[in-house]
């Protein structure tokens, strides 16, 4: 039997951890034995408890409570927090997604007692260390033991830092196993998409059933917490609103209703909600948000989950970033990186509504990439 103890914190890892769980649940439960730790990072139901309902995750064996902090303090309480349940677990293996602080500081606590770390979404890399994504990813990628790619460029990216996987055991983070397996999100739409149709209203709900429309999120940092960045975006929504007069769809991240709350930003909040198209709505479920994305014209996020979970469904995406990990988008003529400027979302949005390209290349695998991740570990770890 081997022991997994998985930690996640935040919402894109309670999507990703589903993948894997439902993996094991159904075929893998003779020979793994999983265990959660939710750190807490991510506290408000509509970004945490909905997630583990929804997709059926299994409860949290442990739970820390970490909270909102600065990104030291944040990471220092994780750290201290799962050194002690590794100790008192025993896992074979402590497996982490991503790129938050939790993925980061479960890395640092795992390596650091020679419990060897899986990596889940390894190698992505934006190249600005200025993101705290960024960071994580980096440390981790270069603490794990079993690193697996979600693309053919995430194996690349990491073969360019000097991590070679040699076929030679014992694995370590100075010799590790390295796969490019496939995307467990695209494990994901294809397990979730029928039962969104089936259950979510979201569409009846915001009226939305006979209408274009775009799906809007704003939550990374660099754009949420500069003000110039965040009236540039603004300006530019106001002036896609304008120009195709239908509906944008935008639910609001926590980080970004906090700042938008702040004094400073009042104009910027009541240019907002006085515009009549942009319709601002609490952080939605994960099948709101499939089903969402599968009706609407185009997207414009800065996520990165979202940006994949637009091109699985075949959908035009611009990017409010000045760059992206998944640059597969932007290759294939199905995305377009924007910024903050507001001509240049609005160019973007004009060849999204008008969009025709019928190409999506199979990127992110063949659908069962936590088939492979399992497939691996036990092979290593029985
Ligand atoms: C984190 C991840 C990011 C991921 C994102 C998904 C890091 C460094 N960043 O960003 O990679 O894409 O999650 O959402 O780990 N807050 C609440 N309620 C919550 C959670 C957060 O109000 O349940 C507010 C707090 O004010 C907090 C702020 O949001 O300070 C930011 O939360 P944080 O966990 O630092 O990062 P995210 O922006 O969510």
């Amino acid at each position: 039997m081997v022991r997994i103890l998985t930690v996640v914190g935040a919402r894109p890892q309670f999507i990703k951890a589903s993948a894997i769980s439902r993996c094991i649940h159904e075929r893998f439960s003779s020979k793994i034995r999983e265990n959660i730790v939710h750190t807490g990072q991510h506290y408000d139901e509509l970004l945490s408890d909905v997630f583990f309902q929804q997709m059926q995750i299994p409860a949290p064996a442990y739970h820390l409570q970490a909270g909102s902090a600065s990104h030291g303090k944040q990471t220092a309480i994780m750290l201290e927090g799962i050194e002690e349940i590794i100790q008192k677990d025993e896992p074979d293996v402590v497996l982490v997604y991503g790129d938050t602080n939790s993925t980061l500081a479960a890395a640092l606590a795992a390596a650091k007692l020679h419990v060897p770390v899986a990596h889940v979404e390894a190698g992505l890399r934006s190249y600005n260390k200025k993101m705290p994504e960024e960071v994580n990813r980096i440390v981790t990628d270069h603490l794990s033991s079993f690193l697996f790619t979600p693309t053919h460029q995430g194996y690349l990216n990491l073969e360019r830092e000097g991590l070679k996987h040699l076929h030679s055991k014992p694995v370590s983070p100075d010799n590790p196993v390295i796969i490019n397996c496939g995307d467990v999100m695209y494990d994901n739409v294809l397990y979730f998409e029928k039962l969104a149709q089936k259950h979510s209203t979201v569409l009846a709900d915001l009226n939305l059933e006979e209408t274009p429309f775009i799906l809007c999120t704003i939550h990374r940092d660099f754009n949420t917490d500069n003000p110039q960045r965040l009236k540039n975006i603004v300006d530019g929504l106001i002036g896609v609103a304008q120009t195709f007069g239908i509906p944008i769809i935008l639910p609001l991240h926590p980080r970004t209703n906090n700042t938008l709350s702040k004094p400073e930003f009042e104009s910027i909040f009541k240019q907002i909600h006085e515009n009549k198209f942009i319709k601002i709505t609490p952080p939605m479920p994960y099948f709101d948000i499939l089903r969402l994305l599968a009706a609407c014209s185009m997207t414009i996020t800065d996520s990165g989950g979202l940006q994949k979970e637009a091109y699985f469904l075949k959908k035009p995406v611009a990017i409010i970033r000045a760059e992206t990990e998944w640059t597969e988008i932007i290759e294939s003529g199905n995305g377009w990186l924007t910024d903050d400027d507001p001509l240049l979302l609005l160019n973007a949005c004009k060849q999204g509504m008008e969009f025709l390209h019928g190409d999506f290349p199979l990127y992110y695998g063949d659908g069962d990439a936590a088939g492979k991740i399992l497939e691996t570990l036990t092979s290593y770890l029985s």
